[in-house]
């Protein structure tokens, strides 16, 4: 018996490396020995013995890439070193002053770097213990991440195991970027399409989208891959330079973009940025850049970085790509304000490997300025994450044009007079009942930053106003059961889902609350300080143009907003049935022996936060019932996380403490207690 089971461990063992190797010479070296017949009948037999022998199942076996169950949501990672950004360079000259800051401040007078394509999709860092993939997480602030290990796994490209190919330290904490190739990225949006659903602006919003599915197959279903690019820990393990690292990280089995060069001077630098700016469209993923790191490791230490950048790395920015199109139809769309935005209709057009369909064109003036008409052959700009704009016509256009394109008198929705505004250059739907405003002032309330009502799409949100069910934000909380399965693809779960969605909406913050309101000029950040500065909506609807410009970040132009805002009896109606609603209209505030949000329970802070000084925050967890503790001890509940932690953040996560973001407290601390 014993035989038996020594025989099938040593068989698992040796399917379990050979599909990590045949894994290895396809996804890495692109340059697999057998055929996928073969790959498959060794992985079925895998899948087979595994499965008569449950108990000798392993977390690193690969048929373990896709088994994990759907979660309800990600769990918040403390980065054991932070994830820093990139300064961006967007001409030649700023590479030489780049080079030069580095050489007075290293009083060298040359330097070598390495440059290497800025990948466009989504930062991860990935934690290896004893050679075994344990942890993987997103970006998240910087200092805290989600926890998206169940997804990574399905990526072929980031092994499980890390090759065994001289030392790896037992503890190693690697990055890089997951992205979603062109080919990929074109068959998920067909996919998209065929069950009704909006396409993906782009490869990287849609491997962000893929890596933050709850549910791993999801994740599985979507070609994504992975290029690692450094080594952000490794225990007792020394290494000299960039180019080492890359060497390094090829060897444990990961892929590394192999068109990576190490230059001798920032001249040669430059000429590798221009060539690849040019070639940037020969590759089958999408690149926005070229990330310049000095190569030398002490240098990149002795540099360090500022405002959480680092010193010794740049990214060379591509300047927007050109495509010319035909612009075959000029609409209007109606904003929330009730703004109305012009827009262009094009040819679809690829560029940068991306269809593009439809380009803003700001407002009335620009479209007279750039003399643009429809039916003219345009130049469509993209760069980076920005919404494609029209430059302009392309000079000499044939004969004959059409005539210069006319605004409407009346709303395209409602067809109610429209107002210009004279400084703005806007021009404004009057009608306060506009079904198109209406439709955009729901989908911000129920938009993923403000009251995160999942399951409501635009087409949900557009036939509930059309069936008159919803009016107004306030409307959703009262929407029945009945009422939800008159909707199109509406059946049980998603009834319920949905409801579910709405009830646990109101647990917002009143910050939320704010921003979804969806003042003029008062976004997220504002939403957050006149949260924090007024505590409840009677204090800051009854405040002042002059006490609100007080607070700092907040100008008069938003002050003149919120009071104007606040100042229409209609606004005072929604109010009033978002209160009745049991929406959030106050910051959770509690003093004596009621019992708080956090009673009961004890907090230890650490960096600096962005809205709370020590003392504030102190107040704010006391205010709610919540300790204040100066050292961590087995007996602490959360960890506070702010900019530039202390050594607590370690030790933390030693003792296996919940660490949180400031965000995180703010969010926990105003949620209304129960009564
Ligand atoms: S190095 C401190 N190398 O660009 C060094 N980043 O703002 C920071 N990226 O989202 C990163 N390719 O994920 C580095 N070869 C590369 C990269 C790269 C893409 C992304 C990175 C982050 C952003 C940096």
């Amino acid at each position: 018996m014993k035989k038996d089971i020594d025989k099938t461990v040593k068989q698992l063992a040796r399917l379990r490396r050979e599909i990590a190797y045949h894994n290895y010479c396809y996804y890495i070296l692109d340059a697999p020995i057998i055929s996928d017949h073969e790959y498959d009948q060794l992985f079925l037999q895998l899948q087979k013995l595994e499965a008569s022998h449950p108990e000798l199942s392993s977390a690193d076996s690969p048929t373990q890439r896709v088994g994990a169950e759907s979660q309800e949501k990600f769990q918040k990672i403390a980065h054991r070193v932070p994830m820093l950004g990139l300064a961006n360079a967007f001409s030649a000259d700023e590479l030489l002053a780049f080079n030069q800051r580095i050489n007075n401040l290293l009083k060298t007078s040359s330097m070598e770097f390495v440059t290497e394509l800025k990948i466009d999709g989504v930062a991860v860092a990935l934690t290896y213990e004893n050679s075994i993939l344990v942890r993987g997480a997103t970006r998240g602030n910087g200092l805290i991440g989600e926890d998206i290990l169940d997804n990574l796994k399905t990526i072929r490209a980031i092994p499980i195991n890390l090759r065994n190919e001289g030392t790896i330290p037992r503890v190693v904490e690697i990055r890089g970027e997951a992205y979603l190739p062109i080919p990929g990225f074109d068959r998920v949006n067909a996919d998209r399409a065929e069950s009704g659903e909006g396409p993906f602006a782009n490869p990287r919003n849609a491997a962000a989208g893929a890596l933050r599915q709850l549910d791993p197959r999801v994740t599985a279903s979507r070609p994504l891959k992975f290029f690692a690019y450094s080594i952000s820990y490794a225990e007792g393990f020394e290494m000299i330079s960039q180019m080492q690292v890359l060497n390094i990280l090829n060897s444990w089995g990961f892929s590394v973009n192999h068109h990576h060069r190490k230059h001798k001077s920032i001249e040669e630098v430059v000429r590798f940025c221009k060539e690849w700016e040019h070639r940037r469209n020969s590759l089958d993923y999408e690149i926005d850049g070229v990330v310049v790191k000095v190569n030398i490791l002490e240098y990149q230490n002795q540099l360090g970085e500022i405002s959480r950048d680092p010193r010794w790395a740049i990214s060379y920015k591509f300047p927007g790509q050109l495509a010319t199109t035909q612009l075959l139809k000029i609409k209007i769309n109606v904003g929330r304000t009730g703004a109305l935005t012009p827009y262009a209709v094009l040819k679809p057009v690829q560029l940068g490997g991306v269809t593009i369909r439809t380009a803003t064109l700001h407002n009335e003036n620009d479209i007279r300025r750039k003399d643009i008409r429809e039916g003219d052959m345009v130049i469509v700009k993209r760069a980076g994450d920005v919404i494609p704009q029209i430059v302009g016509p392309v000079q000499g256009q044939k004969a004959g044009r059409r005539k210069e394109f006319s605004y409407p008198n009346s709303c395209p929705s409602c067809l109610s007079l429209v107002k210009r505004h004279p400084k703005e250059a806007t021009t404004y739907c009057t009608n306060r009942d506009c079904p198109a405003r209406r439709v955009e002032t729901l989908k911000h309330f129920v938009s993923q930053e403000c009251m995160d009502i999942r399951g409501l799409g635009l087409q949900t949100v557009e036939k509930l106003v059309e069936l008159k069910f919803v009016q107004e934000p306030a409307d959703l909380y009262l929407l029945t059961e009945q009422q939800l399965f008159k909707l199109p693809k509406f059946k049980e779960k998603a009834v319920a889902n949905l409801i579910r969605a709405i009830k646990e909406s109101r647990a917002q913050p009143f910050s939320r609350v704010l921003y979804s309101l969806g003042i003029p000029h008062v976004g997220k950040k504002v939403a957050e300080l006149l949260a924090v500065k007024f505590k409840d909506i009677i204090h800051l609807s009854s405040a002042n143009e002059e006490k609100i410009a007080q607070i700092e970040g907040v100008g008069p132009e938003i002050a003149g907003s919120v009071r104007k805002y606040f100042g229409e009896k209609s606004n005072q109606h929604i109010i009033n049935k978002m209160e009745t609603a049991g929406l959030n209209l106050r910051t959770g505030h509690f003093t004596g022996t009621r019992r708080g949000n956090f009673f009961q329970k004890s907090f230890v802070l650490t960096g600096t936060l962005d809205n709370f000084t020590r003392r504030k925050a102190s107040e704010f967890i006391q205010n709610r019932g919540g300790q204040v503790g100066s050292s961590l001890s087995s007996k602490t509940d959360f960890l506070v996380v702010g900019h530039l932690p202390g050594s607590k953040l370690k030790k933390a996560e030693r003792l296996g403490i919940r660490c949180i973001s400031e965000q995180d407290l703010t969010r926990m601390g105003a949620v209304a207690p129960k009564k």
